[in-house]
C-alpha cells in the first residue's frame, strides 16, 4: 500500500485516507470465496425457489395456456402468472407501463416471462417450467433494425441536437463522404447473474436482498407489484458480482417475482435464473446503425456533419430514451463540429428490451465520431491521428458541443500529446509501415484514439445522494450511503473519505450494506457518479458530526474553534491532544448527537431536452489509448500487440482502484468491439446465450504489452470530492483504439486509400471480409 503525493506529514499517519493506493475492501474475500453474495447467504428453513417460464415466440398472442402439469410436478408449491400480481403488473422504470412482470396475453419477445413456478428446490422449479403447454398465434416480428422502415415504431421520444446550418455546411464543403456503421450490442456477462431473495415479514412487509444497482427503484417496483406502500419494502444489497449497467433496471423483475411469491406463500423465496435464461430474458447494450454524412476541407477539417443514430431498443422503453440521448451527447467525442445535426431513432423491436451498459450509449455515439475521422483521413490519404488532432475542441470559437455546452476543460490535446510521446507513436508508425512492406500476410496497424466522457446523469434530478454516519462511543464509525458496490471500489473510496474527515484509520470505519431503510430515495449507482455523489454525501454527514464535536470541545475546554484540529487518531484542543475515542465519549456524556444524515446535489447542471440545450454535464473525463495489432490477412485472426493508456482521474482518491477500473474497462470495451457478438435468428431466438457461443475476452486476449498510466497533472477544476474525477465508465471507450488499429491494419492491404468501414464487433470473420473487399477494390 503506497501513498502518492502525501499532502503533508500529518496526513501520512492515518492508514487508508484519501489518495491512498488501497486494495478493494473485499479483494481478499473475492479471492478466497468468503465474500457473501446473495446465493451464499444461509437459507432460512422453508426457503422456496422460483423459476421463470419464458415465451417461445418473438411476437404473438397467447391463445391458451395449460399449466396443470406444471402445478402437479414434484415439489411444486404454486404457479404464478399475471393474475397473481396483487398490485400493478408492471416493472417499467419509465412509468410508461410497457413492461409487465408476467405478460397477460401478448408476447413481445422470445424469452419474455409468462409465468413462474415456486417449488421446494430450484431444480424442481426449473424442471416443472418445461411442462407448460402454451399455444400462440404468431404475429410478424421485427427483429433487426436494418429492416425498420421510415415510419417504424419508436419506444420513446427521439432527440435532435442541432447547431449551425448543417445542410448549408454540407453543400458548401469541398469534400463530402457519407456512409453507415453498424455497432453491435453486448451482454453484461456479470459473474454473479441476476438474483433476488425475498423474506416475508408481518403485515405487508417484505425484505428483499437483490443484486441491484438501484435499491430504491427495486423497492418501488416491489411495492407497486404488491400494492403496498414503499415503507413496507426494504431492499438490501451488500455487493454485486458485477453489474455494468445490467442491474440498473433488470433486477426489478427478479425482485418482484420473489416478493410476490414470498407474500403469497408466507415463506422466503429465492430466484436465480441460469446463465442461458439470464442472457435470453434480460436486456443488453443497444446495437446501433449510425448513418453519417460529413463535409470537410482539404486539410481534413470537419465543416459539418449529419448523424442518424438508430438503436435496437427491444419491446419496451426501459432506459432507451436516456441511452440514445447519451449516444447523441457523445457523437462529437473530442471533436468540434462547426455545424451539426444528430438525431436518435429509438426503435421498437421484438427482442429483449435493451438497457444500460457501461458508457450508456456514449460508446456507440463516439464510434460515429471516430468513423468519420477515419473516413476523412482515408479520403485525404492522411494519418487519422493528424485528422483527430486537427479537429479537437479548442479555445473560444471552437469549444461548443452539439448540445450547446461549452467545453471549458478540454484536456484532449494534452492527453494525446503526452501519450503520443510515451507510446512512441511516430517511430512505431514508421516501423509498422516498414514491417508491412516486408510482410505479405501478417499486417500491422496502430491507432491512437481519445475519449471525452460527460459526467452526470442527464436527468438532472438523479444527481443527488444521501449518506448516514454513526460514531459509536468507542470511536468506531458506521458508514452507510446510497451507492452500491459492484466491484468498482465505491465502498472503499467512500470509507477513505470518511476516514480522512475524522482522521482515523480506515479500519475504524465499518462499511455496511446499502439498504433503503437507512438512506432513502437514492439514484442508481450509475453514470460513473457513485463516488462523486456518495463521497460528497458521506463527507457532508461526517462534517456535521465533526462540527458538533468542535462545538462541544469549544464549550467544554473554553478554546476558540480555530484551535481545534483533527489530527491522526486524536483531536488537538488548544494545547492539549485528546484521543478521538475519548473526545467522542465525552461528547456522548454531554448528550451530543453522534449520528448524521448527509446529502449532496451536483451544482451547475441543467438540461432542456426539448430545446436540445443546456449544461447536462458537470465536467468531462478524458483519456486516450494507443493500440497496435497484427492481423493474419489469410484468416482474419489478430493479436493485440500493445496498448498504452493515459487516463485522467483528477486527484485520484485511490490509484490502485482507478487503474483497475481502467484496465477492466478497456478489456471489456475490447471484448465489445472484437469478439462479443450477439446473434438473433429470424425467429428472434438469441443464438449466443452461453459462453460457448458468446466470446468474452480471455486473459490470453489482453494486449501482450499493456501500459496504463494516470495523467498526474491535475485536479478536477470543478469542486468534486477531493477534486477527483469519475472513472467507472470512461475507460471503456479507450478500446476504440483497438477497432481503429484493426482498421489501419486492414487498410494497409490497399495502400491506406480505402476506408475499411469495419463494423463492430470486428470479429476475425469481419476483418477477413474487409481484407478481401479491399484487396478486390484496391
Ligand atoms: N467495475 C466493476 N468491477 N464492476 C461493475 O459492475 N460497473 C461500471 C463501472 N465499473 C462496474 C465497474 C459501470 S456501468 C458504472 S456506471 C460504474 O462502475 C458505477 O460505479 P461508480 O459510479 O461508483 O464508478
Ligand atoms: Mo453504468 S451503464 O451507468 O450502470
Amino acid at each position: 500500500m503506497t501513498r502518492h503525493e502525501p499532502l503533508d506529514l500529518k496526513k501520512a499517519e492515518i492508514s487508508g485516507g484519501v489518495a491512498t493506493d488501497r486494495r478493494h475492501d473485499s479483494a481478499h474475500k473475492h479471492v478466497t470465496g468468503e465474500a457473501v453474495y446473495i446465493d451464499d447467504m444461509a437459507e432460512p428453513a422453508g426457503t422456496l425457489h422460483a423459476y421463470l417460464g419464458l415465451s417461445a415466440v418473438a411476437h404473438g398472442v397467447i391463445r391458451s395456456m395449460d399449466l396443470d402439469a406444471v402445478a402437479a410436478a414434484p415439489g411444486v408449491v404454486t404457479v404464478l402468472n399475471h393474475q397473481d400480481v396483487p398490485g400493478t403488473n408492471d416493472i417499467s422504470p419509465t412509468g410508461l407501463n410497457d413492461e409487465p412482470i408476467f405478460t397477460p396475453d401478448r408476447v413481445q419477445f422470445l424469452g419474455q416471462p409468462v409465468f413462474a413456478v415456486i417449488a421446494e428446490t430450484r431444480e424442481q422449479a426449473r424442471r416443472a417450467c418445461t411442462l407448460a403447454r402454451i399455444e400462440y398465434e404468431e404475429l410478424p416480428a421485427l427483429i433487426d433494425i436494418a429492416q425498420a422502415g421510415e415510419d417504424a415504431r419508436l419506444v420513446t421520444k427521439p432527440l435532435t441536437l442541432q447547431r449551425g446550418s448543417v445542410g448549408l455546411a454540407l453543400r458548401a464543403a469541398p469534400r463530402r463522404v457519407s456512409g453507415r456503421i453498424r455497432v453491435g450490442g453486448q451482454d453484461h456477462f456479470y459473474l454473479e447473474g441476476q438474483i433476488a431473495f425475498a423474506m416475508p415479514g408481518e403485515d405487508q412487509d417484505v425484505t428483499v436482498h437483490s443484486s441491484t444497482q438501484h435499491p430504491s427503484e427495486v423497492q418501488h417496483m416491489v411495492a407497486h407489484a404488491l400494492g403496498a406502500p414503499s415503507h413496507a419494502v426494504t431492499v438490501e444489497v451488500r455487493r454485486m458480482g458485477g453489474g455494468f449497467g445490467g442491474k440498473e433496471t433488470q433486477a426489478n423483475l427478479f425482485a418482484a417475482v420473489a416478493a410476490i411469491a414470498a407474500k403469497k406463500t408466507g415463506r422466503p423465496v429465492k430466484i436465480r435464473p441460469d446463465r442461458d435464461d439470464d442472457m435470453t430474458a434480460t436486456g443488453k447494450r443497444h446495437d446501433f446503425l449510425i448513418d453519417y454524412d460529413v463535409g470537410f476541407d482539404e486539410e481534413g477539417r470537419i465543416l459539418g456533419v449529419d448523424f442518424t443514430y438508430s438503436a435496437r431498443c427491444g419491446f419496451s422503453a426501459d432506459l432507451s430514451g436516456p441511452v440514445t440521448d447519451r449516444a447523441l451527447f457523445h457523437c462529437d467525442n473530442t471533436y468540434y463540429y462547426p455545424s451539426v445535426r444528430a438525431v436518435s431513432r429509438p426503435l421498437y423491436t421484438n427482442t429483449v428490451s435493451n438497457t444500460a451498459f457501461r458508457g450508456f450509449g456514449g460508446p456507440q455515439g463516439m464510434l460515429g465520431a471516430e468513423r468519420i475521422i477515419d473516413e476523412v483521413a482515408f479520403a485525404l490519404g492522411r494519418d487519422p491521428l493528424e485528422i483527430r488532432k486537427r479537429n479537437l475542441y479548442g479555445e473560444t470559437d471552437r469549444n461548443v458541443t452539439p448540445y450547446h455546452q461549452t467545453v471549458e476543460d478540454s484536456e484532449a490535446a494534452h492527453v494525446i500529446e503526452e501519450l503520443e510521446i510515451s507510446a512512441g507513436y511516430a517511430d512505431r508508425r514508421r516501423e509498422i509501415a516498414e514491417f508491412n512492406e516486408r510482410s505479405p500476410i501478417v499486417k500491422r496497424g496502430i491507432a491512437l484514439t481519445p475519449v471525452k466522457f460527460g459526467i452526470s446523469f442527464t436527468a438532472t434530478h438523479f444527481n443527488q445522494a444521501g449518506a448516514l454516519v454513526h460514531v459509536y462511543t468507542d470511536g468506531s464509525i458506521h458508514l452507510n450511503h446510497g451507492g452500491t458496490e459492484m466491484g468498482q471500489g465505491l465502498y472503499v473510496k467512500v470509507a477513505q473519505i470518511v476516514a480522512e474527515e475524522f482522521q482515523v484509520d480506515i479500519e475504524q470505519v465499518k462499511i455496511t450494506a446499502t439498504t433503503t431503510g437507512k438512506v432513502p430515495n437514492t439514484s442508481a449507482t450509475a453514470a460513473s457518479s457513485g463516488s462523486d455523489l456518495n463521497g460528497m454525501a458521506a463527507q457532508n454527514a461526517a462534517r456535521q458530526i465533526k462540527d458538533r464535536l468542535i462545538d462541544f470541545a469549544t464549550g467544554q475546554y473554553e478554546v476558540p474553534k480555530e484551535q481545534i484540529e483533527f489530527l491522526p487518531g486524536r483531536v488537538r484542543v488548544g494545547n492539549q491532544e485528546i484521543p478521538f475515542a475519548e473526545l467522542v465519549r465525552q461528547a456522548y456524556m454531554a448528550r451530543v448527537q453522534l449520528s448524521a444524515a448527509g446529502f449532496y446535489k451536483t451544482p451547475k447542471i441543467h438540461w432542456d431536452r426539448d430545446k436540445g440545450k443546456g449544461r447536462p454535464f458537470y465536467y468531462f473525463a478524458y483519456g486516450a489509448a494507443c493500440s497496435e495489432v497484427s492481423v493474419d490477412t489469410l484468416t482474419g485472426e489478430y493479436v493485440i500487440e500493445r496498448t498504452d493508456i493515459l487516463h485522467e482521474t483528477g486527484r485520484s482518491l485511490n490509484r490502485a482502484i482507478d487503474i483497475g477500473q481502467i484496465e477492466g474497462g478497456f478489456i471489456q470495451g475490447m471484448g465489445w468491439l472484437t469478439t462479443e457478438e450477439l446473434v438473433w435468428d429470424d425467429k428472434g431466438r438469441l443464438r449466443t446465450h452461453a459462453p460457448s457461443t458468446y466470446k468474452i475476452p480471455l486473459a490470453s486476449d489482453r494486449p501482450k504489452i499493456f501500459n496504463v498510466e494516470l495523467a498526474d497533472w491535475g485536479e478536477n477544476r470543478e469542486k468534486t470530492v477531493h477534486r477527483s474525477k469519475a472513472v467507472g465508465e470512461p475507460p471503456f471507450m479507450l478500446a476504440m483504439s483497438v477497432l481503429h488499429a484493426l482498421s489501419d491494419a486492414v487498410a494497409s492491404v490497399a495502400g491506406h486509400k480505402i476506408c475499411p468501414r469495419l463494423d463492430a464487433p470486428a470479429t476475425p470473420e469481419r476483418v477477413l471480409m474487409a481484407v478481401e473487399r479491399l484487396r478486390a477494390e484496391g
